[in-house]
């Protein structure tokens, strides 16, 4: 018996395993538009066995896009190719989620392999927003800071893309609440000096998340199920902690969030993180225990016997796979061989099983 392949049920929602696809940016869109290329990145990890693709930030906003790369689902015409993406990955037996993101502060940059520096007006970047006017790095353009009314427009934002989501055919939603965008600028002390309701004391910091988390959740059906990916700490003094976050969870658990995706960092960019194989998974371990709530571990899970190992000592319910995955899209086929666990191939490739 091996605990990855194990099926896995949320809700009305069964896991063919416990192998996610982590979201990671492609910056391959225009305005926001899919295209052939995330048709068969998606498609290809579908292929090879993943039980849950979370699909890359996609932007609830044009100005919440990282890049001019992003994926967006600010426009209804963009449900039409994510419609197609989705049914492929059906098709292939995998559960097709989608995260919902919005920049921040972080918004308006440039493509990662372009360096990922922040865009003038004039080089095609555009007006940044965020809980206070305090820039990411020091010589950035400072963010504007925003109104009661910005905040509002977010969780509606949030909500009209949660619909689009639903109809372009996801089963999950996950709300970007991490590696210091926008949602996370809220949540941490760091990049929040609010002194209205939205900021100050914990219960204000984690207003607008709780928001937005409240109204998703009223979006969507219960054959829907929401996950909320958040930084459980900023790994830096006087910043967001795990004591907060565990807090956070229960809160989050409590208006129906089905799952936490427990990452970590990205507010600032001196934090001092311990990398290291599973460096993250304590935090899914003790939000799991303390909060009572499903959590997913991610962060270099690299191998087979690592990730059965944090199932086994019931440390989190889903292993999410990063950059694991864009250098072996049959990592679950692999790994289902190397733990000696029968599983179905694609019928198209039963010839090359062992
Ligand atoms: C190319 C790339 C793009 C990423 N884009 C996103 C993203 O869109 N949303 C997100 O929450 N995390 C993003 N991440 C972080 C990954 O989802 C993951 O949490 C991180 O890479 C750690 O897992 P790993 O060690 O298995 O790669 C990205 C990472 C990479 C390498």
């Amino acid at each position: 018996m091996s605990f990855l392949f194990e099926p896995f049920s949320l809700n009305s929602i069964t896991f063919r395993n416990r192998l996610v696809m982590s979201p990671m940016c492609q910056y391959t869109a225009q305005d926001g538009f899919a295209n052939n290329w995330h048709l068969v990145h998606y498609g290809s990890r579908a292929v090879g066995g993943a039980a849950l693709i979370i699909q890359e930030a996609t932007a609830i906003s044009p100005e919440g896009r990282i890049s001019p790369g992003d994926l967006g689902i600010y426009k209804v015409e963009h449900i039409q190719k994510l419609s197609e993406i989705v049914e492929f990955i059906k098709q292939q037996g995998t559960i097709a989620g989608i995260q919902l993101a919005h920049a921040g502060r972080k918004a308006g940059c440039n493509l990662a392999w372009k360096g990922g520096k922040q865009l003038s007006t004039e080089e095609g970047g555009w007006t940044r927003y965020a809980p206070s006017s305090i820039a990411f790095q020091p010589d950035e353009e400072l963010p504007v800071e925003m109104t009661v009314s910005d905040i509002q427009k977010v969780i509606s934002d949030f909500c009209i893309a949660a619909e689009r989501a639903k109809k372009a055919g996801y089963q999950v939603i996950e709300i970007h609440a991490a590696h210091g965008y926008l949602l996370h600028e809220f949540l941490s002390p760091l990049s929040n000096h609010r002194t209205d309701s939205y900021g100050g004391s914990f219960e204000n910091r984690v207003r607008l998340l709780l928001e937005v988390a409240t109204a998703m959740r009223k979006v969507l059906n219960d054959g829907e199920l929401l996950f909320v990916r958040i930084s459980a700490t900023d790994w830096a003094e006087g910043g967001w902690d795990v004591n907060e976050a565990i807090d956070l969870c229960k809160q989050l658990k409590m208006i129906g969030a089905d799952l936490i995706d427990c990452s970590s960092g990205g507010l600032i960019p001196t934090a001092r993180i311990p990398l290291g194989p599973g460096y993250q998974v304590d935090f899914a371990d003790r939000i799991r225990i303390e909060a009572n709530v499903p959590t997913g571990a991610v962060g270099l899970i690299t191998n087979a016997a690592q990730a059965e190992a944090i199932l086994m000592e019931g440390k989190a319910d889903l292993v999410i796979l990063g950059r694991v995955l864009l250098r072996d899209p049959y990592f679950p086929m692999n790994a289902a061989g190397k733990l000696e666990h029968d599983i179905d191939w694609p019928l198209q490739y039963s010839r090359a099983k062992q």
